[in-house]
């Protein structure tokens, strides 16, 4: 079966094909992607693309995973990604998304959240669905929170990106925190 796709007001997310890798790439390989991203490789090479959507279609199929590319309704272009990786017996999985700089601050992300946040609850019939954040990206913060998401914890110092340590900022929402929400939305 294949990665469905998605429809919210602005956007269409859609499964990624091989078609997408150079597009990919061009956006995603920009280091201030990079930088806030946990394993977004640096630089991103000729292939990388290629081999991280090839992927997909199985991670779908056995369970372990669900990846949209972010596309604009009005021109069909590719902004960015957001993923599911999914844990299913304890039917919970961390959201993860990026999307291109030139695309920041219009409100995308948060509604590409909250599109796949209703995907997991409705047709994946997941319980939990978290995410983590650099404290030093607080925008990633104000995504998980424009989608329904509460603060959950801080670990310290938990990951190195680069060099230094990181303090991870922790957001999880539960099925019915979530259908809660829908009803006084
Ligand atoms: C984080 C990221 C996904 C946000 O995407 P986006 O489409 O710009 O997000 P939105 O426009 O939906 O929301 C951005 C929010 O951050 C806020 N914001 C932007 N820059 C900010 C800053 N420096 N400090 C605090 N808030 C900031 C915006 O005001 C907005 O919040 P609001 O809607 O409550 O006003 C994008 O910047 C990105 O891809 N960054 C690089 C990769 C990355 O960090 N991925 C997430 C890893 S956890």
């Amino acid at each position: 079966m294949p990665v469905p796709t998605l429809l919210s007001q602005r956007l269409i997310l859609r499964p990624f094909t091989l078609a997408d890798a150079k597009r990919v790439q061009q956006l995603a390989g920009d280091y201030e992607i990079a930088d806030t991203t946990g394993h977004m490789p640096h630089p991103y090479l000729d292939g990388m693309a290629e081999e991280w959507i090839s992927t997909q279609e199985q991670d779908f199929a056995d369970g372990s995973g669900a990846t949209f590319g972010i596309t604009l309704r009005k021109t069909g272009e590719l902004m960015g990604a957001i993923g599911l990786s999914i844990h299913g017996h304890d039917r919970r999985a961390e959201l993860g998304y990026w999307i291109g700089v030139a695309y920041w601050n219009r409100g995308y992300m948060s509604e590409a959240a909250r599109r796949v946040i209703a995907y997991a609850f409705e047709d994946l019939k997941l319980n939990r669905v978290y995410a983590s954040h650099f404290a030093r990206n607080p925008a990633s913060g104000h995504v998980m929170q424009n989608a329904g998401m509460t603060y959950e914890g801080t670990w310290r110092q938990h990951f190195v990106r680069w060099t230094e340590p990181e303090d991870l900022v922790y957001y999880g929402i539960l099925k019915d925190e979530w259908k809660a929400e829908t009803i006084t939305r």
